[in-house]
């Protein structure tokens, strides 16, 4: 099944509100011409609103870092889906390695995000990835089971077709150490046999799958060229726009 690919660039916590504009126009620019592409930036919460501005009216979509489930109240620090939506947001990062290292996330937070998003009509961007130790002694697909099992837990195949998720080896992720692309084909197929299990093989063949960790202009045309890669989630190359376009479009 022909999935369309879909890159999206993790500015995690960077660029302030000016500098988020100017590299969100930057980065219009340089893949204006991505026509077979889905392209998204998930600037840092604050400067949603001038990246929204900055991308009005390009083939450039806007996402969230991260969600809180609630629709509103006393959830000091936190943001809803609503408020996401009511900037422009269309897609939502969630469960990705550092929430799940510094601040607490679970796989019961990811499933209550990821429902959360997908009842907003937002799309959920769902993390998963082993650390180096679970690789080494053996627990990966342990760990991509439960992560990715855990995640969907109580979402519908209908609702599942509309995610992404992202495999990201937690040992890839800002090292400059990729995972080969047969180990990153290796885990995504590995990914969608769970979808499979969980939804069937029509539904896990409609969900793409990114791969995330280290990816960059000189890496990206193999890994996508691999047979589940279906786009990659971007961090250090998406804060320069001529590192994510020659991702987008690998040469
Ligand atoms: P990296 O980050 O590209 O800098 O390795 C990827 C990510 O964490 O999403």
């Amino acid at each position: 099944m022909a999935r369309k690919k879909i890159i999206a660039g993790n500015w995690k916590m960077n660029t302030t509100a000016s500098e988020a504009a100017a590299l969100a126009k930057d980065v219009v620019g340089a893949v204006s011409g991505a026509a077979d592409v889905d392209v998204v930036v998930c600037p840092p919460y604050v400067n949603l609103s001038a990246v929204a501005e900055a991308i009005k009216g390009s083939n450039v979509k806007l996402g969230a870092q991260d969600v809180h489930w609630e629709a509103k109240g006393a959830f000091t620090g936190k943001v809803s889906c609503d408020m996401l939506k009511a900037v422009g947001v269309d897609y939502v990062i969630i469960g990705h390695s550092e929430q799940r290292q510094y601040f607490g996330e679970t796989n019961e937070t990811v499933n209550k995000k990821t429902k959360a998003t997908l009842a907003a009509g937002l799309i959920p961007i769902v993390c998963v990835g082993e650390t180096l130790e679970e690789r080494e002694s053996g627990k990966m697909d342990g760990v991509l089971e439960s992560q990715t099992k855990g995640g969907f837990d109580g979402i519908s195949a209908a609702d599942a077709a509309k995610c992404v998720v992202a495999y990201e080896p937690v040992w890839a992720i800002g090292t400059g150490k990729t995972a080969t692309s047969q180990q990153a084909n290796e885990a995504h197929i590995f990914i969608r046999s769970i979808l499979s299990k969980l939804y069937g093989t029509d539904t896990a063949g409609a969900i793409r799958i990114q791969y995330g960790g280290s990816m960059k202009p000189d890496n990206a045309k193999e890994l996508l060229a691999q047979s589940d890669v279906d786009g990659g989630l971007i961090g250090g190359a998406a804060l320069k726009a001529s590192d994510f376009a020659g991702i987008v479009q690998p040469k």
